[in-house]
């Protein structure tokens, strides 16, 4: 197992899922991807996560974002576990979860953390951009369900920040001012950003957001 840092292509694998046989690259093609472990199927708070995520498939596909979820259980019992999570939470999971019996992908991306637990997989989060580098990691206990609402703001910013030379501040929103890069001066920036540049401060300088 090899750390993964920002920046690094995210490792490809084919594994088995709830859809059959995936290959991570083919499956992600031009797409941006997440990829999320979960400790283990029929358990309580990984149902109301995945329930969420499927609700969530809209603002994920708007995006152009492919969800792949994961858990170190098999195919047969992901297949049964989905149909309580579509019944209890009104959804229809289409994404697969890989079926990681042998750990085999877990353990390609760290995801089980033995002082956590020996087995099971914590609450991992892989954003990976088209170009199949990993653009954000977060590790969640398995006490604690994700926000999605916040797995989709990282994702504006990501896709805001690949675009425009901006970055974006404290809890913001789509749409919402953003600050200018620190790399461009406040009078390059008056000419880049055409909807205005507010100096705050020589190095903090705030711009509508360019996207929107
Ligand atoms: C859950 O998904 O509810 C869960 C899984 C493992 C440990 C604790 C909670």
């Amino acid at each position: 197992m090899a750390t993964i840092r920002l920046g690094d292509k995210a490792p490809n694998f084919t594994a088995d899922s709830s859809i059959g046989e995936i290959n991570l690259y083919d499956y992600l093609g031009d797409s941006w991807g997440i990829l999320f472990s979960h400790p283990a199927d029929f358990t309580p708070v990984c149902t109301t996560e995945l329930g969420t995520a499927a609700q969530f498939k809209g603002e994920f596909d708007k995006r152009n974002v492919k969800m792949i979820a994961l858990s170190v259980d098999g195919a047969a019992s992901h297949k049964e576990w989905i149909k309580d999570i579509n019944e209890v939470q009104h959804t229809n999971v289409e994404f697969p979860i890989i079926a990681d019996e042998d750990r085999k992908v877990s353990d390609l991306y760290d995801m089980i953390h033995p002082k956590a637990d020996n087995t099971l997989t914590v609450r991992s989060v892989f954003i990976i951009a088209p170009d199949r580098t990993v653009k954000l990691m977060l590790t969640y206990p398995a006490s604690t369900g994700r926000n999605f609402y916040e797995l989709l703001r990282v994702i504006d910013s990501l896709q805001l920040t690949a675009n425009h030379k901006v970055a974006t501040p404290a809890n913001w929103k789509n749409g919402e001012d953003v600050v200018v890069s620190p790399a461009i001066s406040t009078e390059d920036a008056k000419t880049i950003f055409t909807k205005g540049v507010k100096e705050v401060k020589p190095y903090l300088r705030m711009t509508p957001d360019p996207a929107s």
